[in-house]
Order: C-alpha cells, then structure tokens, then sequence
C-alpha cells in the first residue's frame, strides 16, 4: 500500500540543512544591457555560474515543462513553484480550461449548470484579466465561454475587466479592449444584451494577493458590484484610451471606471439573482475576490451591499477551503507534494518571503494549499511588503529581511530545510524600469551570499534556483532577436516573463563529495528540482517524481 516513507538514499547522508533559494524572475539570457542581472553586480551569483562546472546548469521553466499549453508560453510563478514544490509536471489551469472549452465538457458540470440557473432572469457577470498572457486569464477563453453562455440562454451578460500590462506589452489594453468590444456587437447583433460595465488596472483594482493590501479588492468591488466609480465612461475602449491619456498612467495601473448608459446610469451593477464567473485560472490574485463575493461574514472592507449570486471560478483556487464552492473547471490535483513527503521523513522546514511572494514558497510550493502539512516540523514566515507603491521605487524590497531570516533560522539549528523566495528580479522586472531592476537584482544577489554564508557557517548544502525568467531580458525582440521598435521607434520594454531557461547551483561545505550534475537530463526542467532536494537530504524521490538532476560518483 502507500507510504509517505521515502527509501533512504544510498550514498547521501542525512540530517546536513539545506537552503533552498528561488530568485524569482531571474533567468539565463546573453549579455545585453538589457540583461538587468549581467548590468547588475551579481559577485555570488557569478562565482556559482563561474565556478564549479558540474555544480551549475540551466533548466527549463517555461512551456510544456511547467504544464503549460505550448512552448510559446513563458514560465510564471505558479507553473514554476508547483513544479519545484511537487516533483512532476500537471497540466495547469491554462491547458485545463482550453480541454474543458475544446471538448463542451465545461457546459456539463456542475458549476457551469449552476450559474446557468440565473439565465433566464439575470445577468451573467464574467470578471478578470483582459489579456493573452496566459498566466492568469485568456481572452480566447473568454470569448468562447461568451459563445458558449449565450447559445445556452445567458441573455444578459456584463464583463468586468482588469487591463493587464504586465504579462503583456503595456498600451496592449487597447487592442484586446477592441477585440473584446467587436466581440460583444457582435453578441448584440443577435439579439444578446453583451457590454463591459466596469474595469481598472489590475495591479490598482482587485488582482491583489495574498491579503497585501485590501483596498485594492474593495476598489474593483465599488466598480463591480455597486457600479461605482471615479471615472465614467460610455465604453471600455474610450475607457481606457482616456484614462492611458494622464501623464505616467499605464495599463497595470488604470483607476477604476463603470459604464454609464445615456442617462448616466451604470450599466452593470451586480445584483440579487446574478450569476458570476470569475474567469482568471489563477489562484493568487483572485482568491481574494472570490472571499469578498462568497462569504457570509466578512470583515476585510464594507461590502455595503452585498448581492446573492451564484458565483463560480473558472477554476476552485483553495482546494483546501473549497473557494470558491463552484467552479467550471476542476484544477489540477497536485498531490503528494515533497513538502508534505520530507515532513512525513521528519524534515524540519522553514519558509520565508515576504508578502508580494510569501504564497509562492508556501501555497504554490505545496500544490495550491494553504496553511502547514504538521505545524509542529513548520514554519512558515512572512515579512510584510510594502504596500502602496510600484516595486522600482524600493527595489531593494525586503530582499535583506528575507535574507537575515534565513540567515537566522539556519543558525538556530532548528530545521533541516529553509526555504526562501526572493521577489526583486521579477517585481521589479515587471515595472519595466531597467535602472530599478540592475539596483533589484544586485539586492537579490547580497540576500543570496548572506544565506550562503549562513550556510558555509553550519556545514550545509545550497540549491540556488529560479521560477521562471523576467530581469534578463528587458525588452520585446523581433524574429532576429534584436530589441523591437514601436511605430515611433522606441524599443518596447517588457514587463512580462521570458521563455528563457533558470540557472540551478548546488554546493556548500555539507555537499557529499562526488555530487555533481548528471550529464544524461539536458532538458532537465524545474520539475526535477524537488527529487534532487530531497536526494540532498539523504531520501530517494517516489518513483513517480521526475528525476533526480544529480548523481554521486566514486
Ligand atoms: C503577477 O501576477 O504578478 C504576474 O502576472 C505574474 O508574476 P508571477 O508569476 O511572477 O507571480
Ligand atoms: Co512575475
């Protein structure tokens, strides 16, 4: 029958602590003044690339290696800490929701049937990011569950949307605003009453995550829910159009809109009856929304009113608090994450981020599961970000808090394994300020040698990795790889990830002699992360786990 028993490794020892540093945002791309992490001064992470051969490599983290759709699909955060924290490779929500789509399935279930029983009264609310990013939303999805919800009795349908900028190309908000608006005429034409009623910038209004800042989420809420906002406009494309117009406004950013009919009236206030989807298949950033609107008894701001709905997610984003209860597509079951295994082994683990990331080494790490898998093994800390401000103005971030820590919970002698996420390359990277990003990176680097030297000072092990890629690559290229030009002839900055590959170093005085990376994995990827760790603490991996990327040799 099964075992959480992992077998013991036959070369390895057990008991030496472990560092597991992931940089987030923080790929492998040539030397470029672009690359923000080779203009940055980055002595550690240089000496680690630099030094020892068979202790360093790059592995893949975008793409079908994290479950993606296809190998145009650049690596995110939670592709790329469900495959470190899990050691195998799950379809993600992204390919999940194109099956559901491409096969009807979607249309059978349960949760599609039950917002379906507000079609005939009441309007179909459908929330989340405007965007082909693929890291939280589609808008081809979203256009064919407008196609599906129509040809199946929604008559009235409100779309609330977020402008993205960040996954992709800011000023892009135009375009899919146009598409979306072609889309919805063309709804009307036969005879479905389809507008968008309300949208905001994603990073100002609802996708906030992991509690940072509330009032990002009660913003969205005024918009969505009680149809009111700071801006009025007759519809999303002069919305954002407008509102892109005020000096230093960007797409991640735009101030919360309604649309108002010709008597001023918002078209779109989410009311008793309604049915809402939000149709983000990411957890992160919309599981908070997804409190405001399912919860009885909540506190976090004044709802002032709230509507009874019948509301599903696109997917359920907290297996563990079955939120929200409906959902339209059944996420992926990451089970038996390493976590859980090295627990069940008595490995004592501490993680650590801080706010912006803190679900990532914890909630994401784990399979998209909250809270501790034995409280008494774990410890799990967060230090608070801070809120209110766009990341290029502090891109030092917390990276030193993090870093002291670490540093502190390695010294105690506590655990057996500390876990860390270091946000500034990929925060940073995502402002699309280059300057802020090299300060970002070089603050990620200094958290990374104080960890080290915490490490050389108990005899320990580090493995040194990264989610996905963001700070190495700056700007959008063409064909030939050359920076792109706009219609004015700037290059066009990338705030979003990259499909570039994420270095791995392993070392440290406790590192058993002859461990080095095996030549026979060269497409190893980030799934092949979590059986070397565990191999590092003295376990072979399950025989299901992708496998391990290191070998001993004699
Ligand atoms: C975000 O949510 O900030 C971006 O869309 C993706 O970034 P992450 O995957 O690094 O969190
Ligand atoms: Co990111």
């Amino acid at each position: 029958g099964f075992s959480w028993k992992l077998a013991d490794h036959p070369k390895l020892p057990k008991g030496k602590l472990v560092a597991m540093i992931v940089l987030d945002g923080w790929g492998e791309a040539s030397p470029d003044k672009f690359n923000c992490i080779h203009v940055a001064e980055t002595p550690t992470m240089d000496s680690l690339k630099n030094g020892a051969p068979d202790k360093w490599r790059l592995v893949r983290a975008h793409g079908t290696a994290v479950g993606l759709p296809t190998e145009d699909d650049m690596g995110n955060s939670e592709v790329g800490h469900n495959a470190l924290g899990a050691g195998r490779i799950y379809a993600q929500g992204a390919k999940l929701v194109d099956a559901a789509l491409e096969s009807g399935k979607i249309y059978e279930d349960e949760g599609f049937n039950y917002i379906k029983e507000s079609f005939a009264n009441n309007t179909l609310h459908l929330i989340g990011l405007m965007s082909d990013g693929g890291v939280h939303s589609r808008l081809d999805q979203v256009q064919l569950l407008l196609k599906g919800a129509s040809e199946r009795g929604a008559k009235k349908i409100r779309l609330h949307v977020l402008t993205d900028g960040r996954d992709v190309l800011d000023g892009s908000s135009i375009g899919f605003a146009e598409t979306l608006e072609k889309e919805l005429s063309d709804l009307r034409k036969k005879g479905i009453d389809a507008q968008v009623a309300s949208g905001g910038g994603r990073m100002y209004v609802t996708m906030d995550r992991y509690e940072n800042d509330w009032e990002v989420v009660k913003r969205g809420w005024d918009a969505q829910v009680l149809g009111e906002a700071p801006h009025k406009f007759k519809n999303v494309v002069e919305a954002v159009k407008t509102l892109r117009q005020v000096p230093g406004s960007n797409d991640q950013y735009l101030p919360p809109f309604v649309i108002v009919d010709e008597s001023g009236s918002p078209v779109g206030p989410i009311v008793d009856g309604d049915a809402v989807v939000t149709f983000n298949f990411r957890a992160d950033r919309m599981t908070m929304l997804a409190q405001a609107l399912e919860y009885e008894k909540f506190d976090k701001f004044d709802r002032v009113r709230v509507p009874k709905i019948r509301y599903a997610g696109m997917l359920q984003y907290d297996g563990e608090l079955k939120l929200p209860n409906y959902y339209l597509v059944s996420p992926p079951l990451i089970d038996r994450t390493s976590g859980e295994y090295l627990v069940h082994n008595g490995v004592r683990t501490f993680a650590c981020s801080e706010t912006v990331k803190f679900g990532h080494v914890t909630f994401f790490w784990n399979g998209n599961r909250s809270g501790y898998f034995n409280a008494e093994l774990e410890e799990y800390v967060e230090i608070p970000s801070d809120s209110g401000i766009t990341f290029n103005v502090q891109p030092k971030m917390k990276a030193l808090e993090i870093g002291e820590k670490a540093r502190d919970a390695i010294l105690s002698g506590r655990f057996d394994q500390v876990r860390v996420n270091i946000p500034n390359g990929d925060m940073v990277g995502h402002t699309g300020d280059v300057e802020a990003t090299v300060v970002a990176c070089k603050a990620a680097d200094e958290a990374v040698k104080m960890i080290l030297d915490a490490v050389e000072q108990v005899g320990g092990i580090f493995v040194v990795t990264a989610d996905h890629g963001n700070a190495e690559d700056m700007v959008k290229r063409n064909k030939k790889g050359e920076p792109a030009l706009d219609k004015e002839g700037n290059v066009q900055i990338l705030t979003s990830h990259t499909l570039q590959p994420v270095p791995i170093a392993i070392g440290g005085p406790g590192l058993a002699e002859g461990v080095k990376f095996r030549k026979d994995v060269p497409s190893g990827g980030l799934a092949n992360v979590a059986a070397t760790v565990m191999n590092l603490h003295g376990f072979v991996a399950p025989d299901d786990y992708e496998t391990t990327l290191i070998e001993v040799v004699d």
